[in-house]
């Protein structure tokens, strides 16, 4: 799909709505800009389109609070196109005219459909190809078409249409037609450029919409026809998100699609999966917490209002309940990551146990390593991290602190309240604390007024 070098005429151009305000959110916020996922709704429709073109050939029409939604995306590399009043989606397609008219092709997005998938992308240009069609329109059979413009075919079995209704155009026949508009269209520019212009607010909708193109073309004797998005349970794809309640399911969706990657893992309610995260079959991930990039094994529980970035957890790892995986922690086999668990960059080898309220920052703890309560790693100097090595079935007493860079040997025992500040030899008792100090019958002498000098 990506266009050849040396070609006069480039081969696909998209064109992205995202001008709109989305009046019916309610909100101060422009509605592509509404995240799922952790990611605002249009960047998941860039991400899709950058599957089957170069940013070079993207371009986003924006408008309602053009700057914020152009500096939230503009890392992408995509183009833009302003539409500075938003008189509706043919008015969008308008404005990018003069964008689009060295292309031989078209696909249209809409910047609040985020759950389309690169591969139903391809299928509908290639059946626009094979169908020779000047429009092809995505389209899904849904249970409740409310509010969602609906297809009118040639005939129940044609691919070819005769035109798409808006929910305020409907006549009583129509009402029942369960065939929606996904907003998503393929043209050919040559006959879209023809007619664009044709477009008027003359409708039920009083605005300038792209939906009275399949008529307008049709009418003139063009090929207008309609593919729809495969099976029912993937309809959420083309779902569009216009409310507060649609939003919420599509990010409902969009992150059970993550989930789905594993059998038999259960993700409590008010969980947060982001980014790329992996889920291995058998875990468990208790309420309120959140995971960002993460790839988890088998058998893994997260308890609960734990946060977890960047890392990567081994089959059989107990994390939490609020235990912090910063990037760059590997949690090996087994390990158990208690409450008020901090780690970044560090490994943890299988079976190693840091169980309360410790730090492990810039370190490696070897297998079946048992790090006490409070334990803190001083990896900061102020200008450098340095790091701490922590052999194998090493035993690191309550509220140690070790000041790295320091390595305790396999086996090496430290005493509680230790600070660490050299090496440790394997199998060795390391003490780094004041000498304890007993007064014997002081504190009663005391209570009796009879201090001793
Ligand atoms: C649109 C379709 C409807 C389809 C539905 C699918 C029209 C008239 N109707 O309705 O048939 O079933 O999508 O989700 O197109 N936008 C602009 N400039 C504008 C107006 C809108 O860029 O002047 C953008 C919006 O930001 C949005 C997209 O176009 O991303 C679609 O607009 P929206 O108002 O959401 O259309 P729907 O009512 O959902
Ligand atoms: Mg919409």
């Amino acid at each position: 799909m990506r266009n050849g070098a040396g070609e006069s005429n480039r081969k696909l151009a998209v064109v992205i709505m995202a001008a709109g305000k989305g009046t019916r959110l309610k909100s101060q916020r422009p509605k592509v800009l509404h995240e799922i996922g952790g990611q605002p709704l249009v960047a998941h429709v860039i991400a899709a389109a950058r599957q089957i073109a170069e940013p070079d050939d993207i371009y986003v029409v924006i408008g309602h609070q053009a700057e914020k939604v152009r500096s939230a995306v503009a890392s992408t590399g995509v183009r833009f196109v302003e539409q500075r009043e938003q008189l509706g989606t043919g008015h969008a397609i308008q404005c990018a005219r003069s964008a689009i008219e060295d292309y031989e092709n078209v696909l249209v997005l809409s910047g609040d459909v985020p759950l389309i998938r690169p591969e139903t992308l391809e299928r509908l240009w290639n059946f626009h190809r094979t169908e020779e069609a000047a429009m092809t329109i995505l389209t899904a059979a849904v249970e409740d078409p409310s509010g969602y413009g609906r297809i009118v075919r040639r005939g129940p079995d044609s691919p070819e249409v005769e035109a798409i209704v808006e929910q305020k155009a409907l006549t009583a026949g129509q009402e029942s037609l369960r065939e929606i508009n996904s907003g998503i269209y393929a043209f050919q520019t040559a006959p879209l450029l023809v007619h664009l212009d044709r477009l008027s607010a003359d409708n039920a909708n009083r605005e300038v919409i792209l939906t009275d193109m399949a008529g307008l073309l049709r009418a003139a004797g063009e090929r207008v026809v309609a593919i729809q998005a495969e099976a029912a349970g993937e309809a959420a794809e083309v779902l569009g998100a216009n409310t507060i309640a649609e939003l919420v399911a599509l990010d409902r969706t969009l992150r059970m699609r993550t989930a789905e990657l594993a059998a038999d893992a259960v993700i409590e309610p008010f969980v947060q999966l982001l980014g790329r995260t992996k889920i291995g079959s058998g875990s468990l991930i208790r309420s309120y917490t959140v995971i960002e990039d993460c790839t988890l094994g088998e058998g893994v529980l997260i308890r609960q209002s734990s946060v977890l970035s960047g890392s990567t957890v081994a089959d059989g790892a107990k994390i939490g309940p609020f235990a912090h995986l910063r990037p760059g922690s590997e949690i090996g086999e087994d390990v158990h990551i208690g409450n008020f668990v901090e780690t970044k960059k560090t490994k943890l080898c299988k079976g190693a146990k840091a169980g309360h309220l410790t730090y492990l920052g810039d370190a490696v703890v070897g297998e079946g390593t048992n790090i006490g309560a409070g334990t803190i790693t001083c990896n900061y100097d102020g200008v450098n991290k340095h790091v701490t090595r922590i052999g194998k079935d090493a035993f690191v007493g309550s509220d140690s602190t070790l000041v790295a860079p320091v390595t305790v040997g396999d086996g090496a025992y430290l005493g509680a309240g230790s600070c660490i500040t050299s090496d440790v030899p394997a199998n060795a008792l390391a003490l780094g604390r004041a000498r304890q100090i007993v007064k014997e019958g002081w504190a009663a002498e005391q209570r009796a007024g009879r201090k001793k000098k």
